[in-house]
């Protein structure tokens, strides 16, 4: 365990002040690009001005020939944009890889000033975060940066969910965590063979007609990341940082990629990645409060007065804690209202 005492103080000797509390802003979508890619990074203007959140894969998709292509793009793109309100992150290859040090030594050398985050993948347990938290504080104070680059953990392994309350708790750099359903499908040994979502095979059947066994019986698919998500959203807001769905990989099923992204947003989640453009746009809307809970929110808010004591308000109790539940949904709407000028609008805010 660390001292709590010594949590603000910097790991590296001239390294920034860690943080006493995670910047929140609208995180609704992360968007992974390959940064080796030119046409794709040419895009990323246009991109930017839709997604809160752009990401610089270096790590699972790029190949091995291409991961100093990936890392040599990705030091350019940060130096050449800004792209204004939306964060600049890298997903930087697994501790144990052969890339990592060296995608850490870029990124903080000489990416380190744009750069807002770093998604480690593959987490285990407190230890890979300490060591990537003495390695960043050493880093920052080599190149003289002022503001501490957070880490934002992958959630990926069976140990990883085994130990994610000390992965939550690790650093005063820990921003927050995302689930990524394909390499924790692969850790955890299950029999799926794809990217995130549910699965046919994992569901529950009614009991059989006493009068008629041979009846079909309904069933219903069940949510395969339902536990690792609580686990993981729990972990997260009890240590002050942020919880995030990852990856949906059936770019071509969008009605399933926003029920799993909506999963995730009612659970607690603050966003999720988009893998596509098209993705982009499920995840504003799905992590968007929508405009009739917030005009709903707004109207609980104002009944309850001082915000305690109970009302009735069409036909539905209201009291203390209901009012709580409206400010979370208020105070993210005018959070988004003012990154988000329709939605500003939508919410009379
Ligand atoms: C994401 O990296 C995942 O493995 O799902
Ligand atoms: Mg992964």
């Amino acid at each position: 365990m660390r001292n709590p005492r010594n949590f603000t103080k910097p790991l590296a000797i001239g390294a920034p002040q860690p943080l006493a509390e995670i910047p929140v802003r609208p995180s609704r979508s992360l968007h992974f690009f390959d940064p080796s890619n030119e046409r794709m990074a040419a895009k990323l203007p246009a991109i930017a001005e839709k997604a809160d959140i752009l990401v610089a894969n270096l790590e699972d998709a790029i190949e091995a020939g291409k991961k100093e292509a990936a890392r040599e793009g990705f030091v350019k793109i940060a130096r050449e944009n800004d792209f204004g309100e939306t964060q600049l992150w890298t997903r930087v290859n697994s501790l144990d890889s052969p890339w990592f040090l060296d995608d850490m030594t870029a990124a903080v050398g000489e990416a380190g000033r744009t750069l807002e985050a770093i998604v480690l993948p593959k987490v285990q347990g407190a230890w890979d975060i300490h060591f990537a938290d003495q390695l960043l504080a050493l880093l920052e104070a080599r190149h003289g940066l002022e503001r501490p680059i957070l880490i934002h953990a992958i959630l990926e392994t069976a140990l990883g969910v085994a130990n994610v309350e000390e992965i939550a708790t690790a650093s005063p750099r820990m921003q927050g965590m995302s689930l990524g359903p394909a390499d924790l499908a692969a850790s955890r040994r299950m029999k799926t063979t794809r990217v995130g979502g549910g699965h046919p095979g994992y569901l529950v059947r009614e009991d059989p007609d006493g009068q008629r066994p041979d009846a079909a019986r309904v069933t219903a698919q069940q949510d395969l990341w339902h536990y690792t998500m609580a686990r993981m959203v729990d972990a997260c807001v009890s240590s002050g940082i942020l919880p995030f769905y990852g990856p949906f990989g059936d770019i071509g099923d969008p009605l399933a990629c926003e029920d799993q992204f909506r999963n995730a947003f009612l659970m607690g989640c603050v966003g999720a990645w988009s893998l596509h453009p098209s993705q982009i746009e499920i995840a504003r809307r799905v992590f968007s409060p929508p405009p009739d809970e917030v005009h709903w929110a707004k109207r609980v808010i104002a009944a309850m007065g001082d915000g305690t004591g109970a009302v009735m308000m069409d036909g539905k109790m209201q009291d203390d804690a209901t009012v709580r539940q409206c400010q979370v949904v208020v105070s993210l709407a005018r959070l988004i209202a003012r990154r988000d000028p329709d939605l500003a609008a939508a919410y009379e805010l």
